[in-house]
Formats: C-alpha cells, structure tokens, sequence
C-alpha cells in the first residue's frame, strides 16, 4: 500500500473551516481504499504562525512542507495583523512557501459547473461549459523582483518601488507547462502581458514565440495584451483554453476569472515545482483562490468547495489518482444539482447551508458514487 504525506496549514479565517472539510474526505478515502492512505501532518502559517511563534512560518513548517508530497493550504491574512512589521505579515508565509518550493507553476482552473450558471455575474450563455486554465507564474515578476522598498528622499518625500523582472528560463519553463496543458485540452494557449508597454513583456512575447516553435507547434499559440485580456474575459469568456501569464497579470485575471464559476469560493489551484529528475515528483501546493473571508470566519457559512476541489487536484497532480479526483468533482456537481448552497452562491429556490452541511453532503454523494 502506498503512503502519501499530506501537510495540512489551514493557517487564518475560513481557511481552518474549508481544510477541515478537506480532512473528511481524507478520512474518507482512508477508511475506503486499500491501496492508496494518506499521512496527515499539520502547521500553522501566516497570522496564527505569527500569534504562536512571532513569524509567518517557521524553518520547521518549511522543512515539513519540504518533505511532504503535498501540501494543502487554506487561506492567509486578516485585519488583527493589518500593524505587523511587514516581512512577518501573514501573506508572506505564503510567499515563502511558493519561492522557497520553487512552486513556479501556479495552475488555476475556472470550470463553470452547469448548476451555477445563474449564479454568475455573467450572463448564463457566456458562462454555461466554460472551462478556462490560467498558467500563472507564480515565483517570479514584481512579487519577488529587487529592489522592492520604500526610501526617504533628501527631500523628505518618499518613493516606493516594487521591480518587474522575468529571465529567459523562467519564460520558457512556465510556457512549457502551458502547452504540455494544452494538447490534454483544446489545445490553445493565449500568451498575456503588456510588450507594448514593458521590457518583460517584450522579452515574455519573443521567448514564448520561441518555446511554440522548437516545442509546440502543434498547439495554436495566440498574443494577447494582458488588458485586452481581462476586457475579452468577460465579453467572450469561452473563446480561452489555456491563459499563460506573469505572476501579477494572473493574480488579477485569476480572480476576474473566478467570478465566472459563480464565486471566488469555487476557485481551486495547484501550484507545482519542476519535476525531481530522478523521482519525477514535483513539489506541489494545493490552495483555494479566495482569502480568509474575515468578515464570515468562524461562523460555518464559508464555502468549502474551493479547498475541496483543490484537494481534488492533489490527487490528479501529485498522486496520479485521476478517477478518484474525477469522483470528487463528480460530487460536487452532484450536490450543486441538488440545490445545496452556501451563501456565496444562494440563488432564489435553493437550499442554504453551512461549511459543514456542504461537506457533509459532498462526502455522503462520493459514498453513494463509490459504492
Ligand atoms: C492569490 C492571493 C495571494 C497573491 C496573496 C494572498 C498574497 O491573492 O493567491 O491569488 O497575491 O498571490
Ligand atoms: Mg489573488
């Protein structure tokens, strides 16, 4: 039997809510399979690392999520810690996990189940079947670029900066996975950034060129300005496939793109490393695209689909495990048809319910498929 160690870092707000969720299906597939067990370890990240130990994850959480297969994560940040020193804040332990894992690929699925349609801000025929992947780099751009400051002038004014920086490599290892996504889909890739206005985006435009033709020719490679991007997102959502971009251009189209699927609180992502050349196994991250909520933590109403799906995507990503993720998502789909909804997707008719209820009755629809 083959032992896979998950690390758990529910971290902040509803993130300790939506990976609880998480921990029923583990427990699920562990009672159920006599192949496949999963291993769970947990820490803390972000500001409840910082209430515990004064920083946003300790070396020994790093060293866990070093060794673990996967990690699942749940959400980071809140007003409590809005006056912490800025390199202890609570997204910083995200940061370093991502940079220090080299987690340069950031993969972020928008999948419009057919059941929430309505619930999009879209109208139903531009979201109905949607199925986008943004491939967003994930440890590079101006999140990691230096200088990144704020100085004093003689002047006494004060000038910030954050620095925009790609390399060739960087370019060429995030747009492979964009093509290698591509030939299991549609087989197009959008390439978004702004050459008209940045030197990244002049270099980001030659060097995907390239990759397309000495890697993929076989896959249809489209430019694309990251603004006209976002503008064509909600005009025409269905003409993407595969959307690669820089670390901040996917950081805002990720979200725009959320709100298509219904709500932030359906986003999953995985975020993965190079393959180790001798195992082949990548180092991989698992997390929902939306925050900690502050404003609804505590109190049962978060929507656990994201971290759900995201766990979903471990078992695709990391363990192989395509048929148990599909009935995962089979699940969900399942659950959404039958009217259960949190409050972030509540339409009229429908029935509402908590974080639990929902995870509760994801789990109760994957007994009845695995039956
Ligand atoms: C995301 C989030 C993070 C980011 C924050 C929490 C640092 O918005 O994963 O999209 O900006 O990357
Ligand atoms: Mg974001």
């Amino acid at each position: 039997m083959t032992t896979h160690n998950l690390l758990l870092l529910p971290g902040d707000g509803i993130g300790v809510e939506t990976i609880a969720e998480v921990e029923r299906l583990i427990g699920f597939f562990n009672s159920k399979s006599n192949v496949v067990r999963f291993s769970v370890d947990r820490d803390l990240v972000g500001g409840a690392a910082y209430d515990a130990h004064g920083v946003a994850i300790t070396d020994e959480a790093m060293a866990k999520a070093e060794k673990a297969d996967a990690v699942i994560f749940g959400a980071v940040g809140g007003p409590k810690w809005a006056n912490v020193p800025y390199q202890h804040r609570p997204e910083a332990g995200l940061l370093r996990l991502r940079k220090d894992l080299d987690l340069f690929a950031n993969l972020r699925p928008a999948i419009c189940y057919p059941a929430l349609a309505d619930a999009s801000s879209l109208k139903r025929e531009l979201v109905e079947g949607l199925d986008i992947m943004i491939v967003r780099e994930l440890t590079g751009g101006v999140y990691f670029g230096e200088p990144k400051e704020i100085v004093t002038l003689e002047n006494g004014e004060r000038r910030a900066v954050d620095t925009q920086v790609y390399t060739t490599h960087e370019v060429e290892r995030i747009t492979k996975v964009a093509f290698d996504l591509a030939r299991k889909r549609k087989n197009l890739v959008h390439s978004a950034e702004k050459h008209n206005v940045m030197r990244t985006g002049v270099l980001w435009k030659q060097v995907t060129t390239d990759v397309h033709k000495s890697y993929a020719p076989d896959v249809t490679l489209e430019h694309i300005l990251a603004d006209n991007c976002a503008m064509q997102l909600i005009r025409n959502p269905k003409q993407f496939d595969v959307i690669v971009t820089d670390n901040l251009f996917g950081d805002v189209l990720s979200d725009e793109a959320a709100m298509m699927t219904g709500s932030l609180g359906m986003l999953p992502s995985a975020s993965l490393g190079a393959p180790d050349p001798k195992t082949g196994r990548r180092k991989a991250l698992y997390e929902p695209v939306h925050g900690s909520a502050p404003d609804i933590a505590g109190k049962g109403l978060a929507n656990p689909i994201a971290t759900i799906a995201s766990f979903a995507m471990a078992l695709r990503y990391s363990f192989d495990l395509g048929a148990e993720a599909d009935l995962v998502d089979k699940a969900i789909a399942r659950v959404l048809e039958k009217g259960l909804r949190t409050g972030d997707i509540m339409q009229p008719g429908m029935t509402k319910v908590g974080t639990s209820e929902m995870g509760k009755a994801i789990e109760d629809e994957l007994k009845s498929l695995a039956a």
